[in-house]
């Protein structure tokens, strides 16, 4: 009898995988439809909580990260439905409405949630919150949204002279500022604009490279009214805002997809459609990166979907090369590094990563973690504090190997894995659910032995 693709070897909290792959190989084929985005599901609730009226969202993540903001918001007084239905409904506040909460609104491992939140909460006039997360949340920089948030005369006390959570915000009147950004952050960005919805006046934020712009797209749509000026690489919230409840349909996380578009493009035989994915062009760095690897990938059915683009895309195995990757594109694939540092294990050439130093405030510093963890399977790589230079044509063998809590490590040690001779047995493998909960039961439907 073969060996199962994937074995668990331990009981909660922490769970054990063990991968070990067929030898007469994989191939990954058919087609598959991959969870809701991450940072649209959160901007569809978090809208939908400080709306008028209703808001409707199909497609919703069902993720740990999605899960923090639902409970933070229901909380503060909104009222969401069963998270587990094909529509969820969100009985919004209204702006400025966010109630007081009893208890300490605690987001988990989502640095999204706790950032755009606060933005939110320091604008909430008279009102006292107390914010924390999880271990890695609360290791993760905080000043670099109290700071623009201070400058509007928001009131934050934290740890570590106010850089760290847990937080605790007095709500205040704020005054609009012009935010220049040290760093291509959507969280940055978006958290100030969120205060400027509640901010008499023009709140304007500029980027040194353009992040993803989620929340300008939903603002917009639900009734904020927003000035972009994409050659300055700035957006203006004129305040303060009307928000009323739309209808959302999220589509597939293109940062789930590229697990599965690197697995395929990197395994022989592989001839794989993932459905429905978002190509947000704020997002699509890591189909640039792929297709500048020489990764066969194709983009069908390109629509629009409630102001985000999605298509269909099909990968088929190839030989991929190697490649530099720096500047702007940096921050249109940021949640991607991980996953491309194993495409580029399969690479002919020695692939660079330049100007992503921001990995390293991660769920992990996953610049040292993938380092460290492809290392042990015999990849030859070279850390440097912005990046890494990764060898291509290493033969991987399974080895131990340690999530160190990040879903995105997890996931891509999980596809490194794949390739590995023998079995690879990874550590904390359970932190895939915070935006990928059925990662595992997709690998091993997937993966059918040639
Ligand atoms: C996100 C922005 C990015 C990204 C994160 C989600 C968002 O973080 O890494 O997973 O939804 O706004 P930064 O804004 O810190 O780069």
């Amino acid at each position: 009898m073969p060996l199962p693709l994937l074995q668990l070897t331990d009981s909660p909290p922490h769970q054990t995988l063990t991968v070990t792959p067929p030898p007469d190989g994989l191939a990954l084929t058919g087609r598959l439809k991959i969870p809701g985005d991450k940072s649209i599901s959160h901007r569809a609730l978090m809208l939908g909580a400080i709306a008028t009226g209703e808001t409707r969202i199909q497609g919703l993540l069902l993720g740990e990260d999605p899960r923090s903001t639902a409970a933070c918001f229901q909380a503060m007084g909104a009222t969401i439905s069963d998270l587990e239905q094909e529509w969820v409904t969100v009985q919004g506040c209204g702006l400025g409405n966010l109630q007081e909460p009893d208890h300490v609104l605690d987001a988990g491992n989502s640095g999204t949630t706790l950032r755009l939140m606060l933005g939110l909460l320091a604008a909430h006039r008279d009102r006292f919150f107390t914010v924390t997360g999880d271990a890695s949340l609360r290791s993760r920089p905080m000043g670099r949204v109290i700071n623009p948030l201070t400058e509007m005369g928001a009131t934050l006390w934290g740890r570590r002279h106010n850089t760290l959570a847990p937080l605790a915000i007095q709500g205040q009147v704020l005054k609009p500022i012009h935010y220049q950004s040290p760093m291509a952050s959507a969280q940055v960005k978006s958290c100030v604009l969120l205060a400027g919805l509640l901010t008499e006046g023009d709140t304007t934020v500029t980027e040194p490279s353009r992040s993803r712009d989620h929340s300008e797209r939903m603002l917009a749509a639900f009734g904020a009214n927003l000035t972009v000026d994409l050659d300055a690489r700035s957006v203006t919230l004129h305040g303060p805002a009307t928000l009323t409840g739309q209808t959302v349909v999220v589509p597939g996380d293109i940062s789930s997809a590229a697990f599965w578009l690197v697995a395929a493009a990197i395994t022989p035989g592989s001839d794989l459609v993932v459905e429905n994915v978002g190509i947000n062009p704020t997002r699509t760095g890591v189909l640039e990166a792929l297709q500048a690897m020489e990764a066969d990938i194709t983009l069908e059915n390109e629509r629009m979907v409630t102001g985000e683009p999605v298509a269909d895309l099909r990968v088929r195995h190839s030989q991929l090369k190697a490649a530099t990757f720096s500047g702007d594109l940096i921050p249109r694939m940021i949640d991607e590094i991980p996953i491309l540092a194993v495409a580029a294990l399969h690479a002919q050439g020695t692939t660079v990563i330049k100007d992503a130093a921001e990995l390293r405030v991660k769920e992990s510093d996953r610049l040292a973690v993938m380092a460290s963890q492809l290392t042990a399977m015999g990849a030859q790589i070279t850390e440097h504090p912005d990046g890494l230079d990764i060898q291509g044509g290493a033969t991987l063998t399974g080895t131990r190997v340690d999530s160190y809590t990040d879903h995105r490590i997890a996931m891509s040690l999980a596809i490194a894995a794949l390739r590995a001779a023998g079995p690879t047995t990874l550590h904390r493998a359970e932190a895939a659910s915070v935006s990928y909960p059925s990662f595992w039961d997709n690998l091993t439907c997937l993966c059918e032995s040639k």
